[in-house]
């Protein structure tokens, strides 16, 4: 089976490439190495012994997005990762997060819904659900407007692709809502590679530790939780890339409900900020060196997922630890600093 990965260099991109070939499928990736290296490959080729088919492809450019197609008849499933992600860029230039996570899927979908039968999996995220302190997220909560461009990318995607499965029954899509994915591969042959200074709270602290950075500003010690630092349910990079393939499994078998499904990929617990880091310290040995400041604007207190509609129908559930998670998302620091 012949299964395209978009951004498959990306972070969560080349962690299930790795997953997909691990279980025999044929993976052709696609990447404009805007947010990654060609060096991945290298990576995928360590752990699994197989380099993937790679095609340097911006999905902007509709003509190399049919081209593609035309040259690749028989995919079985398409694995969309590829897009812009970080939330505070997404408010400076909203149209380059339009053109890229809304333009280039139209144009992929465009291509597909053209096939006899097209199976989907799109990056969704805990960000459709909006702020919701005190209550785990589920998906049988309204999506909510959007809290930046970026988020906004993530609801249209899935309304996009709502309305075209009612349409276009050939299509089959699941949409995953990821919650806060860190960690890397045990083998630390791949990992997250963030450029410039990192926006998320692992690889800060990774490059902290690292001395690549002074310290950690923790944002907000007075929030209403049980040590007044933001709950997050941190979930990790393998288990999540491993959801991934469960769920193209479940389309390849027409196993699925319905031709558009929508889970949470979380690990259905919540951990402090402050939780994080004692998770660091343990595991590396190390003292980290933070600070608490004032909050950062836009987040809240709380963001963790109900996993029961991913556990019972997907079966997938997620396996590793925080420590896991810190410990690879150390090795990996480690070793690309060496
Ligand atoms: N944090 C710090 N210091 C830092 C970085 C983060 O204290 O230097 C804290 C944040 O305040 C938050 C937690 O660590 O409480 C996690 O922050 P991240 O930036 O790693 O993750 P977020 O939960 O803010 O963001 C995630 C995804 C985004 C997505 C957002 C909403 O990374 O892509 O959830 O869905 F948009």
């Amino acid at each position: 089976m012949k299964i395209l990965v978009t951004g498959g260099l990306g972070f969560i991109g080349s962690h299930t490439v790795v997953e997909l070939q691990n279980v025999g499928y044929e993976v052709i990736v696609i990447d404009d190495l805007s947010n990654s290296s060609e060096k991945v490959l290298d990576g995928i080729e360590a752990i699994t012994g197989v380099r993937p088919i790679f095609e340097k492809l911006d999905l902007r450019e509709k003509s190399k997005v049919q081209d593609f197609f035309k040259r690749y008849k028989d995919i079985d499933g398409v694995i969309h990762f590829a897009a812009s992600k970080a939330v505070g860029e997404s408010v400076e230039n909203p149209l380059l997060y339009y053109e890229n996570n809304v333009g280039a899927l139209v144009y992929v979908l465009k291509e597909m819904i053209a096939m006899d039968k097209a199976n989907f999996i799109f990056s969704s995220s805990r960000t459709v659900y909006g702020r919701l302190d005190n209550r785990p997220m589920s998906e049988d909560l309204p999506l909510m407007p959007a809290e930046s461009p970026y988020g906004n990318t993530k609801k249209i995607g899935e309304e996009i692709l709502k309305d075209v499965c009612k349409v276009n029954t050939n299509l089959s899509v699941i949409s995953l809502r990821y919650f806060n994915p860190v960690g890397a591969h045990p083998s630390a042959e791949i990992g997250e590679l963030p450029l410039g200074v990192p926006q998320n709270l692992v690889p800060y602290i990774t490059q902290t530790a690292m001395g690549l950075r002074d310290e950690l500003s923790v944002f907000g010690g007075d929030w209403p939780t049980k040590d007044g630092t933001c709950v997050r349910d941190y979930i990790n990079v393998v288990d999540l890339a491993k959801a991934h393939v469960t769920a193209l499994r479940r389309l390849l078998d027409s196993k699925n409900e319905s031709n558009f499904e929508f889970y949470n990929l979380g690990t259905g617990d919540g951990n402090t900020v402050l939780e994080v880091i004692e998770s660091f310290e343990r595991v590396s040995g190390t003292k980290l060196n933070y600070r608490i400041v004032d909050k950062r604007p836009g987040d809240d207190a709380m963001a963790y997922a109900d996993t029961r509609k991913a556990n019972e129908i997907l079966g997938w559930k997620a396996e590793s630890t925080l420590d896991d998670s810190m410990r690879s998302a150390w090795n990996w620091e480690q070793k690309i600093r060496s």
